[in-house]
């Protein structure tokens, strides 16, 4: 495992490259309205990122070991869909839970990744219960960054939380180490115990992302009636509702900083000194 620490330079490059991932959201806030397609969301996305901000979109075209390469400009996540949907003709209707994942590069090469949920038209309540948890439950995860704290602290707070309020955890995909490269070491599991794991310094950079089901935490490929596999989409094993958030967090010499805030940021929990939450 190698865990790139870095250099002011390089960690003004990222708050750049992760201010730019969470405008990409802002944009997109108003439009996610009853009736609009995930496709048309993954156009105004890519335009975005290409015609105003000068940036690319990391997912096109992503490729790890095992996969076809992902075909869109941002993940599009509806309902039991845990993670990485694929945007499709599917208009959201009101009661759709989605989260939205947008990984960007900056012409220097830094990458910024961050998600937000959406709740289509007025919502049910526990589909926004559910939402509201699991943006709690990222930041009782982000709370606990800082120099000395172990990446277990990070997980037992996340799991802790999330399964106190009747939900469980996705085990298989865990937040990332990030800067020149999308996925970095080391891995930032959304479980665990406290006082284990990689123990943390200030430079580090990396996502908390979690993944909270309304009932089991099981996942399996997700398709359509008989359709194949579209390779990448995962969803929950039962069908139940899925929400996830995501941000990328700085370790400073005292704590954290959230570096993929702008001004369009939902702010934080009240757990969270608000300054913490809200963009510069
Ligand atoms: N943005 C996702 C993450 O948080 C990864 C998406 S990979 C894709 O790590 F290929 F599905 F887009
Ligand atoms: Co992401
Ligand atoms: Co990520």
């Amino acid at each position: 495992m190698s865990i790139t620490i870095k250099t002011g330079a390089e960690i003004d490059a990222m708050r750049k490259a992760c201010r730019l991932a969470s405008e990409v959201l802002d944009y997109l806030t108003p439009f996610i309205k009853p009736g609009i397609t995930t496709n048309e969301i993954d156009k105004l996305s890519l335009d975005y990122m290409v015609n105003v901000q000068g940036t690319k979109s990391a997912t096109i075209g992503y490729a790890p070991p095992g996969h076809i390469p992902y075909p869109a400009s941002l993940c599009t996540s509806v309902n039991d869909v845990v993670c990485h949907g694929i945007p499709n003709d599917t208009p959201l209707k009101d009661g759709d839970i989605v989260n939205l994942d947008v990984t960007i590069i900056t012409p220097e090469g830094w990458y910024g990744d961050n998600s937000r949920m959406f709740v289509i038209g007025e919502g049910k309540i526990a589909a926004k219960r559910l939402c509201s948890t699991t943006f709690e439950a990222m930041w009782k995860g982000i709370e606990k960054v800082k120099p000395g704290a172990r990446l277990g602290d990070i997980g037992h707070a996340i799991q802790t939380f999330a399964e106190n309020a009747g939900y469980s955890v996705v085990r298989e995909y865990c937040g990332h180490g990030i800067g020149r490269k999308f996925h970095e070491d080391p891995q930032v599991l959304h479980y665990g115990r406290p006082n284990t794991g990689v123990e943390l310094v200030p430079g580090m950079i990396f996502t908390i992302e979690p993944m909270i089901n309304l009932g089991k935490r099981e996942i399996k490929e997700g398709r359509k009636g008989k359709a194949p596999y579209d390779g990448w989409t995962i969803v929950t094993k039962d069908r139940s509702l899925s929400a996830q958030w995501e941000h990328t967090v700085l370790v400073t010499e005292t704590g954290y900083e959230v570096l993929t805030l702008s001004a369009g940021s939902p702010p934080p929990p009240d757990f969270i000194p608000a300054e913490k939450g809200t963009a510069a």
